[in-house]
C-alpha cells in the first residue's frame, strides 16, 4: 500500500514539474545531450541556436568595423571551435589601471563565497571601478562584431580573485567551477575571460575543450560535474584543450554553454586576478560602456532583467 501511495505521490510530482518546464524533464534533457552535445539544457540549445541565426542575418544589414585577416579568421575559428585567445589587445597600463582598481573595490565592495575565493559582482563596476569597461576598445570590439555578425551587447560579469584551496577540501566539494561543466545559459552568449595578473600554469588558470570534443565525451555518456571516471580522464587530456595562461591580458573566449570548462587551481602560494563577462548579440547597437539586458534569458532561463 505505501509502495502505491509512494509511486503516486512520484507520478504527481514529475507531472506536476512537467506542466510547469516540460523541457527540464525526461526526454528532453537526454535529446538534449544527445542532439546538441553539451550539458547546458534543451531550451538553452533550442533558442540559442534560433537568437544566433536572427542575429547573424540581420547582421547582413549590419556593417561591421573594418578588421584584419587575421583577427577576421580567429573570429570564424571561434564561431567554429568556440574557443579563442588573443594576447596584446589592450594595453597594459589600461589592465594596470584596471586591477588596481578592482583590487581595491573588491575590499570594500566584494563578497567572499568561501575563504579561497573574492567576487566582485558586475552591478558594482560602474560606481567602483567604471574603467573595467575600457577593456571593449576598438580592437576587441571589432572582433566580436565579426564574431556575433553585428553588435552585442554586455549582460554581466565579475572580477575574481581566486585563491589555492587544499586538496583535502577539493575531495569533499567543488568551490569555485573547478570540475567540468558547461553553463546552463542560452548557445548565443559568449563568456570572455581577462587576465589582470601575469599568469603560469601554477595560477590555476581555466580550461577549456571545444565544441566538436564537447559533443564527443557528452555523446559517449559524460552527464555532470560530479562524474569523475574515465570520462573526466578524457576531458583533461583531450588535444583541443586550451589554458588561459599568459601575461596579464590575456583575452579567452569561450561558448561555456557548448565548450566544457572549469577553473584551475592555484598552487600554494599562487592565486588568480580575473575578469570575466557574459556578451549577447543585439539589434540597437553595440554600447559597450555599461550593462544591458539580455531578452532571451526571459525565454531560456526565466530571468527577466529590467536594467
Ligand atoms: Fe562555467
Amino acid at each position: 500500500m505505501s509502495n502505491a501511495i509512494t509511486f503516486t505521490k512520484r507520478v504527481g510530482s514529475f507531472a506536476k514539474g512537467f506542466a510547469s518546464d516540460p523541457f527540464t524533464h525526461w526526454p528532453f534533457p537526454v535529446i538534449s545531450r544527445r542532439v546538441y552535445g553539451n550539458l547546458a539544457g534543451f531550451r538553452q540549445n533550442l533558442f540559442g541556436s534560433i537568437d544566433t541565426t536572427i542575429h547573424r542575418l540581420l547582421g547582413l544589414f549590419h556593417k561591421n568595423p573594418p578588421c584584419d585577416a587575421g583577427t577576421r579568421k580567429l573570429a570564424a575559428d571561434l564561431r567554429k571551435y568556440g574557443l579563442a585567445k588573443a594576447n596584446g589587445w589592450i594595453e597594459p597600463a589600461t589592465i594596470a589601471t584596471i586591477r588596481t582598481r578592482l583590487v581595491a573595490a573588491a575590499e570594500t565592495a566584494g563578497s567572499n563565497p568561501s575563504e579561497y575565493m573574492t567576487i566582485l559582482e558586475a552591478h558594482a563596476f560602474a560606481e567602483h571601478a567604471p574603467e573595467v569597461f575600457d577593456i571593449f576598445n576598438a580592437r576587441v570590439n571589432g572582433f566580436l562584431e565579426h564574431y556575433f555578425g553585428g553588435p552585442f551587447l554586455v549582460n554581466s560579469g565579475a572580477f575574481r580573485f581566486t585563491r589555492h584551496v587544499p586538496e583535502h577540501v577539493l575531495q569533499e566539494r567543488e568551490v569555485y567551477s573547478d570540475r567540468w561543466h558547461s553553463d546552463s545559459g542560452p548557445t548565443s552568449m559568449l563568456a570572455i575571460f581577462v587576465l589582470l595578473n601575469d599568469l603560469g600554469p601554477d595560477g590555476g588558470p581555466t580550461s577549456a575543450i571545444n565544441i566538436s570534443a564537447t559533443k564527443d565525451v557528452v555523446r559517449q555518456g559524460y552527464t555532470s560535474r560530479k562524474e569523475s571516471g574515465h570520462l573526466t580522464a578524457q576531458i583533461e587530456n583531450d588535444p583541443t584543450r586550451v589554458e588561459m595562461t599568459g601575461p596579464a591580458g590575456t583575452i579567452m573566449f569561450v561558448n561555456v554553454a557548448r565548450c566544457l570548462h572549469r577553473a584551475g587551481i592555484p598552487t600554494e602560494g599562487n592565486h588568480r586576478e580575473w575578469l570575466q563577462f557574459r556578451l549577447f548579440p543585439c539589434r540597437d547597437g553595440t554600447d559597450t560602456t555599461r550593462l544591458r539586458a539580455a531578452k532571451i534569458l526571459k525565454y531560456t532561463n526565466r530571468i527577466d532583467q529590467d536594467y
